[in-house]
């Protein structure tokens, strides 16, 4: 037994004599093993997850070393147990003799743990990756996006696969961020509303190209809206719009439409003379087949020495489509809706506007509560002795319901905040570029002609028996406009 001994280093029988360092040893062991697991996973299913890196790269070897640390202190403590206990040599003895039960007992330790800590890492993964981990955990600041998400077309797309993507790189620089967001939340710091647009947001090719694919689009789509006019009647106002997406692909019928920006075969960069990039003085389109580049620059706002150092973006997806899924409607818009699907009488005289400037009141309120009670309040005040008292409970329950869907008073956070760059009716949108006043050297305009993006099959007060394609003459419910007017500027969502 004591040849055995000597022939072993004297700092594994001391690891193996505490328990302290027994536990360091499984640890490590078992977090390798939970690494190599993973980076098979990963492998096998071609680094398609996000989070997945987290796991591999910080989780599990943060394990891993906290282990090795763990199995030094255990040597360190037995070897300075020994150096002082008179007893050493004897406890060593005994170590030494039951070593084969503990052998044993380590090695079924070891088993089960790598087992758990491989599930258990996968789980926690699976956990990181969920919208609940993102949206919910960290509650007040995240509650706008997390609510306007759940109700959006991209509910079952998960927060990750917009924020992140996939692959190591982008997880460490979201990870670096992160840490910062939940210093910012633990030390309540974090700004009121989170500042758009997202600096720094993954290429659009590396996240929504993963579900949907430019070249693939094509034709036209259909709009139907239904508005309702502030006025005594709450005058409804139809108006239908076919809407030339296009395609971006030759087998899939001619390249043309909306989503020409996003043809393959041209690169179109732009520069924004403010952060939200709202203003655009200066838009460069490339042809990556002929080479041959057109620049377009602003009548109205040209560009300044300062802004041509600014940085130059490569135009995607979310330059226009930035609200695919945390859409905050205006007050006119939510209560279009509504109207429209009943949900509030368009009978009650005024209903709108009133309903409309009891919603932007209430979305300067301290919190959600107070701005709800206001509603009720600011509703059952201007209708005591309407004849149909149910019908009027029924408006201030949905005016709330769109309150509590669209506007976070607590993050600051409503339709005000969250330009929507589709279309042109209560941002610039489109009109940051098709103003008309955006023009090439030979004079030559980005169009801003009402037919290019799309027709108006049918408008007005009757909803239409029949619809025209040839288009129609846009028939403004509010008298003529100069064309030189962009809508945004009267309309802004609300009175
Ligand atoms: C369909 C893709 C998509 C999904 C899914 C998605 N987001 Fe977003 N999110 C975006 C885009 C695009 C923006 C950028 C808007 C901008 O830059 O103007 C954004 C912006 C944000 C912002 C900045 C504030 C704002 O309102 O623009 C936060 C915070 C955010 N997302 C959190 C989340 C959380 C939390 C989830 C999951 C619960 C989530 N997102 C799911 C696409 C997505
Ligand atoms: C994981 C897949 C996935 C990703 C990533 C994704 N989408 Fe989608 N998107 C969908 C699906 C599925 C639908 C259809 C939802 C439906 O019709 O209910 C959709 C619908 C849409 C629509 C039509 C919405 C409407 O109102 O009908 C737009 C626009 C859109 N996505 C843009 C984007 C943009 C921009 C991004 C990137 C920020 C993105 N998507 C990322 C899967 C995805
Ligand atoms: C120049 C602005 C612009 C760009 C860039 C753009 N889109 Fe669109 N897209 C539109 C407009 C406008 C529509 C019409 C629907 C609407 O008005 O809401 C549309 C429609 C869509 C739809 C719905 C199509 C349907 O038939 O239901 C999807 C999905 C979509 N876009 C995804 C994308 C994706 C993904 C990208 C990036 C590869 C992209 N778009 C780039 C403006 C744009
Ligand atoms: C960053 C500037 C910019 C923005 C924003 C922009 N466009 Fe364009 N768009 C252009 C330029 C530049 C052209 C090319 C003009 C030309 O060659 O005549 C163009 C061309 C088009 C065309 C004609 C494509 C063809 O078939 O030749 C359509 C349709 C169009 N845009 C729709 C839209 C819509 C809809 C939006 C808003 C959702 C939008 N654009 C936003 C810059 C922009
Ligand atoms: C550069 C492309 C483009 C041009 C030019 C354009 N529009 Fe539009 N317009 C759109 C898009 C895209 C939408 C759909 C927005 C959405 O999905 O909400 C739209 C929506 C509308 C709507 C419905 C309003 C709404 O948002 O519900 C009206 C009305 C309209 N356009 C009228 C006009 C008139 C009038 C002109 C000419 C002065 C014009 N448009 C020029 C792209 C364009
Ligand atoms: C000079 C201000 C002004 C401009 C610019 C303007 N509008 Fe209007 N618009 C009005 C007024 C006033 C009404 C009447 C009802 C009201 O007060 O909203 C109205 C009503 C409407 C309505 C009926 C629904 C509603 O919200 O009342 C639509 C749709 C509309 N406008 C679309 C447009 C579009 C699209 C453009 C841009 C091409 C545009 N408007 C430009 C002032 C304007």
């Amino acid at each position: 037994m004591s040849g055995h001994k000597a022939s072993r280093p004297q700092w594994v029988s001391a690891l193996l004599c505490n328990w302290v360092g027994i536990f360091g040893l499984l640890l490590a062991v078992g977090s390798l093993f939970a690494a190599l697991f993973l980076v098979a996973i990963d492998f096998l299913r071609g680094f398609d997850q996000p989070y997945m890196g987290v796991m591999v790269f910080l989780v599990v070897p943060s394990f891993f070393y906290l282990g090795l640390f763990l199995a030094g202190v255990g040597i360190w403590l037995e070897l300075r147990r020994r150096k002082k206990s008179a007893a050493a040599e004897a406890r060593v003895e005994a170590c030494g003799e039951w070593r084969t039960r503990q052998l044993v007992a380590v090695l079924v330790f070891t088993f089960l743990f790598l087992i758990l800590s491989s599930f258990g890492s996968y789980r926690a993964f699976e956990v990181t990756e969920s919208p609940e981990f993102c949206g919910a955990l960290c509650h007040t600041p995240m509650k706008p996006e997390y609510t306007t998400y759940k109700i959006s077309p991209h509910a079952r797309v998960r927060c990750t696969e917009c924020h992140i993507g996939s692959g190591a790189s982008w997880f460490v620089r979201s990870k670096i961020s992160g840490l910062y967001q939940v210093y910012s939340t633990l030390t309540d710091s974090y700004p009121r509303p989170i500042p758009v647009p997202v600096e720094n947001l993954r290429p659009a090719p590396e996240t929504c190209e993963q579900c949907h694919w430019p070249a693939k689009f094509h034709g036209w789509m259909e709009l139907r809206r239904q508005f309702f006019l502030p006025d005594q009647q709450n005058t409804p106002w139809n108006i239908r719009l076919l809407v030339y997406v296009g395609g971006a692909a030759a087998t899939r019928g001619p390249v043309g439409g909306i989503h020409w920006h996003m043809s393959v075969s041209n690169r179109m960069e732009y520069l924004a003379a403010d952060e939200s990039r709202q203003t655009i003085p200066w838009v460069r389109v490339t042809n990556r087949e002929t080479g041959r580049v057109t620049v377009y620059e602003s009548k109205d706002n040209p560009l300044t020495p300062e802004q041509k150092k600014l940085p130059i973006r490569v135009l995607d997806c979310i330059d226009c489509h930035n609200r695919p899924t945390h859409i905050f409607e205006s007050p006119y818009r939510a209560l279009d809706v509504s109207l429209w699907l009943g949900r509030i009488d368009p009978a009650i005289p005024s209903i709108k506007e009133k309903a409309a400037k009891a919603l932007v009141q209430a979305a300067d309120a301290v919190s959600q509560a107070t701005g709800i009670a206001l509603i009720a309040q600011a509703l059952s005040k201007e209708y005591p002795n309407y004849q149909d008292q149910p019908k009027i409970e029924q408006a201030i329950s949905e005016t709330q319901r769109i309150f509590r869907a669209n506007f976070f008073p607590e993050m600051k956070t409503n339709w005000k905040v969250r330009p929507d760059n589709i279309g042109h009716y209560n941002w610039p949108g489109c009109f940051r570029c098709h103003d008309g006043s955006h023009v090439d050297k030979t004079g030559r305009a980005i169009s801003q002609d009402c037919n290019t993006c799309h027709i108006i099959t049918a408008q007005g007060a009757q909803q239409p028996e029949t619809v025209s394609l040839k288009g129609l003459e846009f028939d403004h419910p509010g008298g003529e406009v100069p064309p030189e007017f962009p809508c945004s500027q009267c309309h802004t969502g609300a009175p």
